[in-house]
């Protein structure tokens, strides 16, 4: 075979599907139910963005932010029915992955797998690191004391020597994952329960401080600013693909997962306008800070009242969203790496489940591991564009992935299918590539090398021990 046909080699559908579930010492539980699945996307979307983007967007787009949310819906719902069809029909915890090994051979899956870890890994360390400031923006507000920076911090920020933080929230993370699929499901069930109802307070408060007049003029930066400003707030939807990671796990996979992408992404949107709306009602726009942190949501909040308490509220909000994202974006890295594993692109000690937890657990240490190094250590500020711009090459991956799937295999049993085919994952391929190049000069640079070690990782490791080309040699 041609190194060309071996590397674009596909991996039959059927076979992915039937190896769903099985690792090596034990099988996965199936266990989740629609509800959380639909909270797992839910906790891996709504955290940072929401409440810190937010603030930085609006001097970007004035009180119209409220339109950038929607167009960043868009473009992320686009994808997410292309994520839901495939969810549907290949139901496996390799997520995209997975897909584009059924559809685009070994090769684009290894890369769109490397990929998955900016989205996954790396975000995640990044989001963990800013864990420390808002629990001190907690405990200030309560007690009156921080914690010291030396310890919230990561070296190269303020006065940061090893971010302790970060660290502590991702082995509280990891110590919940050991103990199985559901129990985390559950437990990530009432994280999102309070941040949905954190945020719900946002918004009654706000809204008593809603003035018309902030509201003029809506668009003082044009469509252009809107547009910026969608770019920015795209991040704040990265995650609501977090439940395709859940396939083997899943009770009713086929019909759970594709409803479970769509049902998280329409009350995310849902929760984004509304807080952006009472936000931008409740204070002029001139008054939001571009390099605002955490504080934006809070300020309005204790504007409105005239008081400290609401803004605690929210500081305790942002803890706790914080904590769901960090608990569910690993969980989908062990998933993948995970599926990975078991076509033998990466070592196979990642797919060993544990017979009595039922849970990979060497694998969750490892990546535990990574984590809290990356977390702890390195100042990881500047990671958050390259991570979005890794999760829309996934993204863009997923809408081609629908397209050929539907030509080459079109009796293949699909339990959604995307409307308006093909205008939809063409749209949705189309409408990532215009992010990604809206993305700066130095986050490509970042890709492109991030790209490379990939490949070489490839080459050194993963083509050599591929189960699909072992049986073919
Ligand atoms: N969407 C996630 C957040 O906003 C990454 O934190």
């Amino acid at each position: 075979m041609t190194l060309a046909r071996r590397l674009l080699r596909t991996k039959p559908t059927e076979r992915i599907v039937a190896e769903g579930g099985h690792g090596e010492g034990g099988e996965l539980r199936r266990t989740m139910s629609l509800w959380q699945l639909t909270l797992f996307s839910v906790g891996a979307t709504l955290g940072t963005g929401i409440f810190v983007i937010l603030g930085q967007a609006v001097p970007k787009a004035g009180p119209a932010v409220v339109l950038s949310f929607v167009l960043a819906a868009i473009t992320a719902l686009f994808s997410a029915l292309s994520y839901a069809e495939l969810a549907g029909t290949i139901p496996v915890s390799g997520s995209s992955y997975s897909y584009a090994y059924a559809t685009l051979g070994e090769l684009v899956a290894w890369i769109c797998g490397w990929c998955l870890m900016l989205e996954y890994a790396v975000s995640v360390a990044a989001v963990a690191v800013g864990w420390g400031e808002y629990l001190n923006a907690f405990l200030r507000a309560l007690f009156g004391f921080t914690l010291p920076e030396a310890i919230t911090r990561s070296p190269g920020q303020d006065g940061g020597v090893v971010n302790v933080a970060a660290i502590a929230i991702v082995l509280l993370a990891t110590w919940l994952l050991l103990h199985g699929a559901s129990e985390s499901a559950t437990a990530n069930a009432v994280l999102v329960l309070v941040k949905v109802a954190v945020l719900a307070f946002f918004c009654a408060v706000a809204f008593t401080a809603f003035r018309s007049g902030n509201l003029a003029p809506f668009a003082p930066m044009g469509v252009a600013g809107i547009t910026a400003a969608a770019s920015q707030v795209f991040f704040s939807y990265i995650g609501f693909d977090a439940a395709s990671t859940a396939g083997e796990e899943a009770r009713n996979p086929r019909r759970d997962l594709p409803l479970a992408i769509v049902l998280s992404l329409a009350l995310v949107t849902a929760v984004y306008v509304l807080v952006a709306l009472a936000a931008v009602g409740a204070m002029p726009w001139t008054g939001f800070d571009p390099e605002g942190t955490q504080a934006g949501l809070s300020r309005i909040a204790d504007l409105a009242v005239g008081a400290t308490w609401p803004g605690l509220i929210v500081s305790f909000g942002a803890v706790i969203a914080i904590a769901s994202v960090v608990l569910t974006v690993i969980y989908g890295q062990t998933r993948i790496l995970f599926a990975m594993s078991r076509d033998g692109l990466i070592p196979r000690v990642f797919q060993r489940v544990s017979p009595r937890r039922r849970v990979p657990v060497a694998n969750t240490l490892i990546v535990a591991a990574f984590i809290c190094v990356l977390a702890g250590l390195v100042p990881l500020g500047q990671l958050a564009e390259a991570t979005s711009i890794g999760t829309l090459f996934a993204f863009a991956l997923v809408n081609v992935g629908v397209l050929v799937l539907r030509y080459r295999r079109p009796e293949l049993p699909r339990s959604f299918r995307t409307p308006l085919f093909p205008a939809t994952p063409v749209l949705g391929a189309i409408l990532c590539g215009v992010v990604m190049a809206g993305l700066a000069g130095v986050t490509w640079l970042a890709f492109g090398l991030w790209m490379l070690v990939g490949l070489i990782c490839y080459f050194l490791y993963g083509y050599g021990h591929s189960r699909l080309n072992a049986e073919v040699s």
